[in-house]
């Protein structure tokens, strides 16, 4: 078992968007699902911000073929921001500029053949080297007071090896996740054990991965030779129960809301408390919402 591993700060983070997005076809027969729009802003757009935000200073974006609008998302608009400002929209060039990420802050990496989560991770292996690094799924919108990666990062900085974001599932929709069991110790939750997509009724706990990691480099090298496992995929999980029999993975068990933007309820869901949360529009979209469940003003 891992001992002490020396605190580190985490630098980098992967975010894999190469998937097929294939649960909210056929909107993403042509967009990527990373760039469905939450309320004005893609998706991919908050998980960034949320890296930043934890002092992440260079974020990988895992991409494949027709994900090409990905890049050119944070790239900078000079034409549209010229003509704006042209125009005297000032206030809207200002708002695009805060799209567009320091040079040299985002880095892309093709997958070429989307083979799973673990396969994604492991194509940024030698953008990342040999340092921890986060992960974040760009489908899970997690939403709290403090972004989900900042209080990772703490726990990190505090104790070092793996950590987790975990959350809660209704206990008949386990087969869907990466699930977790804990063990309490002195310094927090440990991750003991770790199980994808278990069949129906055999899952040892109701808590469930939910789309944010710190992991150590060594991941990459138990990557490299991961068989597929669930859905004929390289998968995340698989290898971290590898990484597990050497390193401690600690759990952050989240309490804020998460969206899992990659269905289409999830999706819709985010895109409501977005806009209910959202200074300009919230008075707007309540009365609309007023007017929707009224029996007398529905709409047959
Ligand atoms: P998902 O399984 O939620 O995404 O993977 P998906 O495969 O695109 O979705 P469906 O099931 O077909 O609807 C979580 C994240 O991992 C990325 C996805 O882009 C998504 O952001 N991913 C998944 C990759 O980058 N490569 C893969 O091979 C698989």
């Amino acid at each position: 078992m891992q001992t002490a591993m020396i605190p580190r700060t985490v630098r980098k983070a992967i975010i894999p968007a190469a998937g097929f997005g294939t649960r909210m076809l056929p909107a993403t027969k042509s967009v990527p699902k990373e760039l469905l729009p939450i309320v004005d802003r893609p998706i991919l757009d908050y998980i960034v911000a949320e890296a930043l935000a934890a002092g992440i200073e260079h974020v990988v974006i895992v991409t494949g073929r027709m994900k090409g609008a990905i890049e050119d998302y944070f790239d900078c608009a000079f034409e549209v921001d010229a003509t704006l400002r042209r125009a005297g929209k000032t206030p809207l060039a200002d708002r695009l500029a805060t799209a567009t990420p320091e040079v040299g802050a985002i880095s892309f990496v093709r997958q070429q053949q989307a083979r799973g989560l673990g396969h994604a991770v492991w194509t940024a292996r030698h953008i990342i080297g040999d340092e921890p690094f986060a992960v974040l799924l760009p489908d899970m919108l997690m939403v709290d007071k403090e972004p989900c990666l900042q209080s990772m990062t703490d726990l990190y900085r505090r104790h070092g090896g793996n950590v987790v974001a975990v959350e809660r599932c209704l206990p008949e929709e386990t087969h869907k996740f990466g699930i977790v069991s804990l063990k309490q110790t002195l310094t927090g939750n440990l991750v003991d054990g770790l199980v994808e997509k278990p069949a129906p009724g055999t899952a040892p706990s109701n808590l469930f991965i939910s789309g944010r990691y710190i992991l150590q480099p060594e991941i990459f090298s138990i990557l490299e030779n991961q068989t597929p496992g669930a859905g004929g995929e390289v998968q995340l999980t698989d290898a971290m129960i590898t990484l597990m029999k050497d390193q401690e993975i600690r759990a952050f068990e989240f309490g804020g809301r998460t969206f899992d933007c990659g269905n289409p309820a999830g999706f819709v869901a985010a895109n409501l408390h977005m806009a209910l949360t959202h200074p300009e529009i919230a008075a707007g979209i309540y009365g609309e919402m007023q007017a929707l469940t009224s029996p007398a003003r529905a709409i047959a």
